[in-house]
């Protein structure tokens, strides 16, 4: 069985590489030509461990092919994954002209039974629409071909993609085809092996899964956001309220971790989304719409903490602030939606100097935050952003800001606020010594 990529992003990088690692021969299809030829060198477009040792390893064995043509990647495949963009319109809703693309493409170059599997996260109904165009498309053309249509939302989290990709949590299929479904369950036949649960369902069911789970986990991080804010106020301690109400099962401690918000390219896109969709249908959505409001509130709440210990005569002119980290989480160089982008530019409105570092994420800001590239200094290391500085910010838990020479760091600064916004000091002595710490949801 021969495998179709079309798009190479996030989504569809991972997964082609993964599924060429079983075995399988997989193409991946991309409009950009330099991505392209950079990915047939072996160079990964994004950072993401242990991505670019896979790709270089199917490259090697012959079992991973990529191409910026359609044709090649519709007539050679059996199966072929939609994983292109559907970025967010300024209504909320998805932009979804790059899948009605690529179904067109189908339509002309189909020459034989296709599966075709939706990776992308669609509005609820897409799949099905998808399906219909599709077959109008064929009939118009009156092609002997036909294709049935799979809802198969992915669930990697950016920075352990790889690891989520080879062993998911789960493996939702939403069809209504029996030869789809058994396609379907060859691909992933090794997760079958390793006994991942499978869930089958429609392919409305499927895309509402996604949604869900990602509304859901952000509903749990605003929730403790909130619960953050009151504790700091009434001299509880939001990571051992977190740690208590995790010990119940049934809640579960996993995504209690109190921050500056959410970021990244999923939670802030599909939770606007579930909204539209709600709209859609006459259904306001309170408990996600509340979710997003808190999420604003945060980072707002953040920069006010900041400002707050900062400011002299309500203004921060005048003070230099070292933020450590961009990416909206570790091990990744994303800076999509990132807080820390929504509080430099507050500190920036309050007339603050603002110098940063972030282990992978400042070539992407330099080219993404571009109009702030003469407010914004970039610095070498997170030591030398501290450097004259009134205050570290810390945005990103990232590992390589644990180990430092505490005592030097405070030295070589003008002032000695530390607001670590990801709780990452609250049980360190010498932190908590060296400097005014400031921490999210205690005291
Ligand atoms: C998320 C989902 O986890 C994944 O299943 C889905 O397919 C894509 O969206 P990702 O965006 O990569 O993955 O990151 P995730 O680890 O979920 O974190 C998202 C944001 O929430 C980050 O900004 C993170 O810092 C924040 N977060 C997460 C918290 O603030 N507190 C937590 O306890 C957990």
């Amino acid at each position: 069985m021969k495998i179709g990529i079309m798009g190479t992003g996030y989504v569809g990088l991972v997964h082609g590489a993964v599924l060429s690692s079983y075995g399988f021969q997989v193409t991946c299809m991309d409009v950009d030509v330099d991505k392209i030829k950079h990915l047939q060198d072996g160079n990964s477009p994004i950072y993401e461990p242990g991505l670019e040792e896979l790709l270089r390893h199917s490259l090697r064995d012959g079992l991973l092919t990529f191409t910026t043509s359609p044709q090649q990647v519709i007539q050679e495949s059996d199966v072929i994954f939609i994983a292109v963009g559907t970025p967010a319109k300024e209504d909320g809703g998805a932009d979804l002209s790059y899948v009605r693309d690529v179904i067109q493409q189908i339509a002309t170059y189909i020459n034989g039974y296709k599966v075709i599997v939706c990776k992308s996260t669609m509005p609820v109904g897409t799949s099905r629409r998808i399906a219909t165009y599709l077959d109008t498309l064929l009939t118009d053309r009156r092609s002997d071909f036909r294709a049935d249509v799979v809802s198969n939302p992915e669930f990697l989290r950016q920075g352990k993609a790889v690891t989520d990709a080879l062993s998911p949590s789960r493996v939702i299929i939403g069809t209504e085809s029996s030869q789809a479904k058994e396609t379907l369950q060859t691909i992933y036949q090794v997760h079958i092996q390793h006994h991942v649960p499978f869930l089958y369902t429609n392919l409305e069911t499927a895309e509402m899964i996604k949604y869900a789970s990602n509304s859901f986990l952000a509903v749990k991080i605003s929730f403790i956001n909130e619960l953050a804010l009151v504790s700091e106020k009434v001299g509880a301690n939001i990571q051992d309220i977190a740690t208590g109400m995790g010990l119940d099962e049934r809640i579960s401690p996993h995504f209690l971790q109190a921050g500056p918000g959410y970021g990244g390219s999923c939670f802030p896109k599909d939770t606007q989304a579930m909204l539209d969709i709600g709209e859609k249908n006459d259904e306001d959505l309170y408990i996600i719409r509340a979710a997003i409001a808190a999420n604003e509130k945060q980072m707002k709440s953040m920069i006010n903490k900041i400002s707050e210990a900062l400011s002299v005569n309500g203004t921060l002119q005048g003070k230099t602030i070292a933020i450590w980290g961009l990416s909206f989480k570790p091990e990744t160089d994303d800076i999509r939606y990132a807080p820390s982008f929504e509080i430099i530019k507050g500190l920036l409105q309050q007339g603050a100097m603002v110098n940063v570092f972030c282990p992978q994420g400042m070539e992407q800001a330099k080219r993404m935050w571009s109009d702030f590239n003469n407010r914004i200094h970039y610095c070498q290391s997170e030591a030398a952003s501290a450097q004259d500085a009134d205050a570290i910010v810390l945005m990103t838990e990232w590992h390589q800001f644990r180990a430092h020479n505490w005592p030097m760091i405070a030295k070589t600064m003008r002032g000695n606020a530390f607001f670590d916004l990801r709780n990452m000091f609250t049980t360190d002595v010498q932190v908590r010594e060296q400097f005014q710490y400031y921490s999210v949801g205690s005291s």
